[in-house]
């Protein structure tokens, strides 16, 4: 990937999503901080000085449908870059990356995946996989919930960190029959009792596997429940 750093953008996602409408691919977009920063669900992420806030413009040969799958992927490859940083860190559903299993959303959020696409049911026509890990920046900088890499590793160099994160991506995209099993491996969500908030109403039970494209199996009271997208909770 050809990376741009920058010192400050409103939100790497936009900056690559111009970069993706030039034509450009295979482009790493990278901040020191973000004054404007996305998170999932239309929330906000706190994106200040110090952290690793990244987003890549691909142009990957694929129906969008299996974008979900992508996303999972970037979720263990940002896994494994924190691990390789010496952190424990594990996966809940779909992709928040945490660390430890406190409080109700099933640990302390140490980074996130924001996923954005634009093409035809058939084909893709850019994805931007934006990836933001608190890292050297102080708890008290950060949401209620939040955790970062200084706080529990200490500092880390943020370049060589970023090279480490984009070839652990590279590595997962091209390898997407061994995704979900790696996401399992992961995974804290498998085996909790979970309550997602779907677009159509709350599903509650224990999860009990992924599924391709990346949907969650959730065994509840009435059957099993095929989930696509949501927002989940960890209850135990
Ligand atoms: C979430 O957990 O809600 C996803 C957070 C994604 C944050 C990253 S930081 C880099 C990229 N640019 C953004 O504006 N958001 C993503």
């Amino acid at each position: 990937y050809t990376v741009e750093y920058h010192d400050s953008l409103g939100s790497t996602n936009d900056r690559a999503r111009k970069v993706a409408k030039s034509g450009a691919v295979d482009v790493a977009v990278v901040a020191d901080e973000q004054t404007g920063s996305r998170g999932r669900l239309k929330r906000a992420w706190t994106a200040p000085s110090g952290g690793v806030w990244c987003s890549v413009v691909l142009q990957p040969d694929l129906p969008a449908a299996h974008v979900p799958l992508s996303a999972l992927a970037s979720g263990v490859a940002t896994v494994v870059a924190c691990r390789e940083a010496g952190v424990d860190a594990h996966l809940k559903w779909p992709n928040d990356v945490l660390v430890g299993d406190e409080g109700e959303r099933g640990g302390q959020k140490l980074a996130g995946i924001l996923t954005e696409m634009e093409g035809e049911a058939d084909r893709v026509s850019w994805l931007i996989i934006g990836i933001g890990v608190n890292a050297n920046i102080d708890a008290a900088e950060l949401p209620e919930g939040a955790t970062s890499l200084r706080e529990l590793t200490g500092d880390i160099d943020r370049r060589l960190f970023v090279q480490r994160l984009l070839e652990s991506l590279h590595e997962q995209l091209s390898n997407p029959d061994t995704v979900l099993d790696q996401w399992r491996e992961y995974s804290s969500t498998l085996g909790s009792e979970v309550r997602i908030e779907t677009s159509t109403g709350v599903v509650e039970g224990r999860a009990v596997d992924v599924q391709f494209p990346g949907a969650l199996v959730v065994e509840t009271d009435t059957g099993e429940e095929v989930v696509h997208a949501g927002d989940c909770e960890h209850l135990r």
